[in-house]
């Protein structure tokens, strides 16, 4: 896969990609990177990438001519790939969103800054767009590094252990277990005595249990669109009775 990141600090969302576990599938050859800096495709000798906006009011807004000079470079590197703008007006980023990005051969990711971007970019050079979240950044760049972290972790290989990415939070639509390791005893706090058994059947039904229980605690929304199984049912209201039990 082929990422370009079209920016004003590039070198931000750079740094991230050459660390841990992107840097380790990069230099596997999993993904590769390519960098476009706004600043190189200013128009003017002071290298002006953005301006005020036309009918007043705060702030300043990234100018057309350089954004879609450094776009149409990045995309001349790969001219298949789709152009995605990161922006809190974008569609929400879930899950099953970063597994259809992951299944790209590559992307475009545009990061805006200040108030955003001359809106005729968005017309004539942008095929998608993402919010990561429904509050604001200053920038794109962090929401860039946060779309290539999700993306590049389910390409295949990219994680140590093959099991580590279908076992995330999600991944069934349901939040992720707590997690142990060693000491078996910390400050006086026990791990669970299950996960110290060595019965692989009791593990699986306990951790599947937890994930049942908090995303019914912290995520009703998710459990709201899932027909449980009978396993999941009996689990989920063993979870509520202890749950109960412990608060009464
Ligand atoms: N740029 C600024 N805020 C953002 C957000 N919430 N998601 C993606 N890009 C952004």
């Amino acid at each position: 896969m082929r990422i370009d990141v079209v920016a004003l600090f590039p070198q931000a969302v750079q740094v991230f990609c050459e660390t841990s576990m992107i840097g380790r599938a990069a230099a596997a050859g999993l993904v590769e990177f390519g960098f476009w800096n706004l600043r190189d495709y200013a128009q003017d000798a002071r290298r002006t990438v953005d301006d005020r906006p036309y009918g007043g009011g705060p702030g300043m807004v990234l100018m057309a001519g350089p954004l879609v000079a450094a776009i149409r470079a990045a995309r001349a590197r790969q001219p298949a790939a789709r152009v995605a703008y990161l922006s809190p007006q974008g569609a929400l980023l879930d899950h099953g969103a970063v597994m259809e990005l992951s299944r790209r051969s590559g992307l475009i990711l545009v990061a805006g800054r200040y108030e955003g971007i001359d809106e005729r970019v968005v017309e004539s050079e942008i095929d998608e767009e993402w919010s990561i979240g429904s509050y604001v950044l200053s920038g794109g760049e962090a929401a860039a590094a946060v779309v290539i972290d999700a993306v590049v972790r389910q390409l295949p290989g990219a994680l140590g252990h093959e099991d580590s990415a279908r076992e995330d939070s999600f991944v069934e639509g349901l939040l992720d277990c707590g997690h142990y390791t060693r000491p078996p005893v910390f400050e006086g706090r026990k791990v669970p005595e299950v996960l110290l058994s060595g019965d692989h059947g009791r593990i699986r039904r306990w951790r599947l249990m937890q994930s049942l229980g908090r995303t019914w605690l912290r995520r009703p929304d998710l459990l709201a669109g899932r027909k449980l199984t009978v396993e999941e049912e009996t689990l989920l209201e063993e979870f509520k009775r202890e749950y109960r039990g412990l608060r009464s």
